[in-house]
């Protein structure tokens, strides 16, 4: 243990101490879902901590920027859960946990105003009504926003709150495992490393629970923060939990292409949902043949295979895109309803979008799959171990609509909070293991004694073009085959990471860790895609064209004997009264 007063600066690298915090809720993740999940832990009595890998604020949530999607029912008063609830499983071809998404559709609505109450600054209605926009394969124009910053503005109402409480949180610290109890088998805490200092951290915690992200990172062309490397996913993989739909990734349609430094940014579906089209280099409204009815508004995964369609047949932009206009929708307008688009690209590529057309192609924004969670509690199949938002797999099946993300966090953060706060009122303080603490201090600082000279930041990119080159948008066996090759060559090479440097703020050091995780992450997502031999969704397969109906399974991921292995369920239908919402569309 650390003595008090320890100067900050004098850590050496083979240094073991480690500072103690006791909590018990742990939050793992400041985004939406992680601040939703404090507020409701705190508030419930829960002594309750935030850690976060970045600095508080800077949560992959703001790239959500649309809009939040709830059946308010303003602007189109035909609007209500019920349809919310059927387009969420219908959009997500029916691989979605119909309770997830009943209680999801229900929830949003008193997430959207909840968060009205806590001081969100919505767009408002000519009557003064918050205001909702169209957005791609919802029925009804349904997404509430705060122009093109929505995830921002979802961000600082919620951290606003949390500042207020005074709940307790540190930022830059990087979480490398769970702990369970031996006896009982539920979780016990986590270990981690204070960016900072290069302190490490032991948190003993009654519940823990993962509101990490996504895993963005390990594709080379993604909208996701550099933070987004699947550590959630990997910890809660090596612990014992049950992944699930590892699968499904989601390219959104439309991301920069030009400049090369941010290929890849998210350009905001608001666009379409505001009138933007889309056209090839033949100066042709493509769509009308993929989806002439939704047009630039049909399904991401539809609009995405669509473009990357468009290209590979030739039909592409000068800088290797397609073309999305929204020019024709005059200056005011555009700088008010995006005025983030506006401004990046200005600021980025040179564009004026009041006058040019942007040149855009699919950027990888989201996973459906992640950690198997229980659709009232948000928790894992490890006791006391919870997930919520992205990190979490179940409610959008096999493609994620536009905008159901940020209500997503809201409403399982806040039954996550919940569940975990209430349970560990009822127990005492679980037992760490000392072996198991020192085992992972021993892994934790094996980079800095590696005799190997590999360098984290190469591997990482090398994961994340094995990626995109062999597991993308449309996949076949033989790629599938490759990339699981190469990441076999990738994990050899990892064995002799070698970090370089000083403990605080060491960059190789966190690198090196998250090479771990992040080839859990590309295995799992391979070895699923090889066992889907259907398309459906985000997934598909040239090599198997059709949606099969015997594929109407969720796959699952867990580590046995320290393999990992896959076990096949049938998707549970939903009850005859819910069955009888899901209206499919023609
Ligand atoms: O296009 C967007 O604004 C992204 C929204 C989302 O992923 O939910």
């Amino acid at each position: 243990m650390w003595a008090p007063g320890q100067e900050k600066d004098s850590v050496d690298i083979s240094d073991r101490r480690y500072d103690e915090k006791v909590c018990d809720v742990l939050i793992i993740g400041a985004g939406g879902a992680g601040l939703r999940a404090a507020i409701e832990s705190y508030d419930r009595g829960a002594k309750t901590l935030v850690v976060c890998k970045s600095l508080l604020g800077k949560a992959h949530t703001v790239m959500a920027e649309g809009g939040i999607a709830a059946a308010l029912g303003n602007v189109d008063p035909k609007d209500s859960w019920e349809v919310h609830f059927s387009d969420t499983i219908v959009e997500g071809q029916h691989l979605s946990n119909w309770r997830m998404a009943e209680i999801f559709a229900k929830e949003a609505i008193e997430r959207v105003y909840e968060l009205e109450k806590y001081g969100a600054v919505f767009d408002r209605t000519p009557e003064g009504k918050i205001s909702q926009r169209a957005f791609g394969a919802h029925t009804y124009r349904r997404l509430c926003n705060i122009g093109d910053r929505t995830g921002l503005e979802l961000i600082r109402t919620l951290q606003d709150q949390l500042i207020a409480r005074g709940v307790p949180f540190i930022d830059e610290v990087m979480t490398t495992c769970i702990f369970r109890d031996s006896k009982t088998g539920r979780v016990a805490g986590a270990f981690g490393i204070d960016i900072k200092t290069g302190r490490l951290l032991l948190f003993r915690a009654k519940a823990v629970i993962l509101a990490t992200g996504g895993s963005g990172r390990v594709y080379q062309v993604t909208s996701n923060s550099y933070e987004s490397t699947g550590d959630g996913i990997g910890m809660a993989y090596r612990a014992g939990a049950e992944l699930m739909d590892m699968e499904m990734i989601q390219f959104h349609p439309t991301g920069m292409i030009y400049p090369p430094g941010v290929r890849g940014m998210l350009v905001t579906e608001a666009v379409r949902g505001e009138g933007g089209t889309l056209t090839n280099s033949e100066g042709e409204r493509f769509m009308s043949k993929y989806d002439p009815k939704r047009m630039e508004l049909s399904a991401r995964d539809v609009v995405a295979r669509s473009i990357y369609t468009e290209i590979m047949a030739g039909r592409g932009s000068k800088g290797g895109g397609v073309y999305l206009d929204i020019s024709h929708r005059g200056a005011d307008y555009i700088k008010k309803k995006l005025p983030s688009m506006y401004d990046q690209f200005l600021a980025f590529a040179d564009i004026d979008i009041t006058k040019d057309k942007m040149e855009v192609a699919p950027t990888v924004h989201y996973q459906m799959g992640g950690v198997r969670v229980d659709p009232e509690t948000a928790e894992t199949s490890i006791k006391m171990l919870y997930a919520a938002g992205e990190v979490a797999s179940g409610l959008h099946g096999a493609n994620r609509l536009g905008g159901n993300s940020l209500s997503d966090i809201l409403v399982f953060g806040k039954r996550a909070g919940a569940a975990a706060a209430e349970s560990a009122a009822a127990i005492d303080l679980p037992s760490v293991d000392g072996g198991e603490v020192e085992k992972e201090i021993s892994r934790v600082l094996s980079p800095f004694s590696s005799a190997g000279g590999a360098n984290p930041f190469h591997v990482k990119e090398e994961i994340a073009s094995n990626m995109w080159k062999h597991v993308g948008i449309v996949r076949k066996a033989e790629d599938l085959e490759a990339g699981l090759a190469e990441l076999e060559k990738l994990r050899e090479e990892a064995k002799g990471l070698k970090a370089v440097g000083a403990r605080a703020y060491n960059q190789s050091w966190t690198d090196s860790l998250q090479v771990l995780d992040m080839l859990t992450v590309c295995e799992a997502i391979i070895q699923s895609a090889l066992e889907r031999k259907e398309s459906r969704g985000a997934h598909t397969r040239s090599d198997f064209p059709a949606k099969d109906p015997k594929w109407l399974v969720n796959i699952i991921t867990v580590q046995e004997n320290g393999k990992m292995v896959r076990r096949i369920v049938p998707v549970s239908n939903p009850p005859p009264e819910l069955q009888s919402l899901i209206k499919e569309d023609d």
